[in-house]
């Protein structure tokens, strides 16, 4: 990962940060806890802010418990750090109003990604992008299924440029949010009842299904998260691939899933691809199919890096291969590409 020294001092060094998690009580925000501490962070203090809903609940951070805070209430002045994971809508109005107030932050959501003026960050990838936050203090982090593949993608386009990808996705419902995981759980538990089961967060019954539509549909037909990815991966790739997508959402709790086909530019094998993966930082490399062996969600739930496999020569297409690539969606694909993020913040 690339050292931000290079790229100017965004925070001065302290001791320790004082560190804003907006959408504390969410799916996002738990994993964000666990790995700022984790990853021994430097906070001073911690504000954990959610809605009016969760307001005066309690939360535990590194053995000490917190109440959770009312965003709309709340004066950002004094926070260093904050980090956002509570929807586009409350990032478009409440992230500018933090970042005036002089405190970095890194967005999960949607709202600024595509913003040109904004940097699109996945740290294995364009670290230098970060440069861009000195203007306007708001970092975006990319969507969950972009990120873990460009992470694969980077070391094979820096070797040979990728032309086209075309990608397919086995999302986890944990990247719908707490109220996806539970409706799988309760649709699970109703379908084994023999009941009839309650449809409030997926547009079709998950439990014992897949759903070929993440997010709305687009006037061209693609779904806005298959376009997510499209844009995001030039954006972060710096480069003219084409990019088409099919994001399917599966009865998997966590760890999203993406069958990745791309064609080179020039020469590429699996051999060579096999090697550079298997060096590339953020990368596990799990392909032995003479043992069956090859990544899953089950195994990649929990875990911090993108592991790929299956990695085989395209037959129907030259310089074209074919990829496995999973990992935890809340995890790499939110909660700890935003902790990288603040880390490069205070390198
Ligand atoms: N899950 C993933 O894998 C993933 C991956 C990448 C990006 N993201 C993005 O991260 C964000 C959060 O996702 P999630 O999965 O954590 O969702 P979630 O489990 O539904 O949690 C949403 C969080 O946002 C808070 N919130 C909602 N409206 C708010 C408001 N008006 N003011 C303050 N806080 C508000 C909620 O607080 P209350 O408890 O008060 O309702 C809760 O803490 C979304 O923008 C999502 O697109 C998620």
């Amino acid at each position: 990962m690339g050292s931000t020294s290079d790229y100017g001092e965004f925070l001065a060094k302290k001791e320790g940060y004082v560190v804003a998690v907006v959408g504390v009580t969410g799916a996002v925000g738990q994993i964000m806890l666990e790995i700022l501490a984790e990853r021994k962070f430097p906070v001073s203090k911690l504000i954990p802010l959610a809605s009016s809903r969760s307001a005066g609940s309690k939360i535990e951070f590194m053995g000490r418990e917190y109440v959770v805070q009312d965003l709309e209430q709340f004066d950002p002045a004094g926070i260093d750090i904050a980090l956002f994971s509570a929807g586009g809508d409350t990032s478009k109005q409440y992230a500018p109003r933090f970042a005036e107030a002089g405190c970095y932050v890194v967005d999960n959501s949607s709202a600024w990604r595509m913003d040109e003026n904004v940097a699109l960050i996945v740290p294995e990838v364009n670290p230098h992008a970060i440069k861009m936050a000195h203007a306007n203090r708001i970092i975006a982090n990319p969507n969950c299924s972009t990120i873990q593949m460009v992470v694969a993608l980077k070391p094979l386009h820096d070797a040979v440029p990728i032309k086209r990808v075309n990608v397919s996705t086995y999302q986890a419902v944990s990247g719908a949010g707490s109220e996806a995981i539970d409706e799988l759980a309760q649709q699970t538990g109703q379908l084994l009842n023999a009941e009839q089961p309650n449809v409030d967060v997926f547009p079709a019954r998950i439990a014992f299904n897949v759903i070929p539509q993440i997010d709305v549909f687009l006037e061209d037909g693609y779904t806005k998260e298959e376009r997510k990815m499209i844009d995001e991966t030039r954006k972060i790739m710096e480069a003219d691939i084409a990019v088409t997508a099919t994001a399917v959402r599966v009865p998997v709790f966590y760890g999203h899933s993406e069958a990745v086909n791309i064609t080179f530019d020039g020469e590429m094998n699996a051999t060579l691809a096999r090697e550079l993966l298997a060096e590339a930082e953020g990368i596990c490399v799990v392909d032995d199919p003479a043992s069956e062996d090859y990544p899953m969600p089950t195994e990649a739930a929990g875990t911090d890096p993108v592991w790929v496999g299956r990695i085989c020569d395209d037959h129907s297409c030259p310089n074209s291969l074919h990829l496995w690539v999973v990992a935890d969606n809340v995890r790499k694909g939110a909660a700890l590409n935003t902790v990288q993020i603040a880390e490069m913040l205070i390198q």
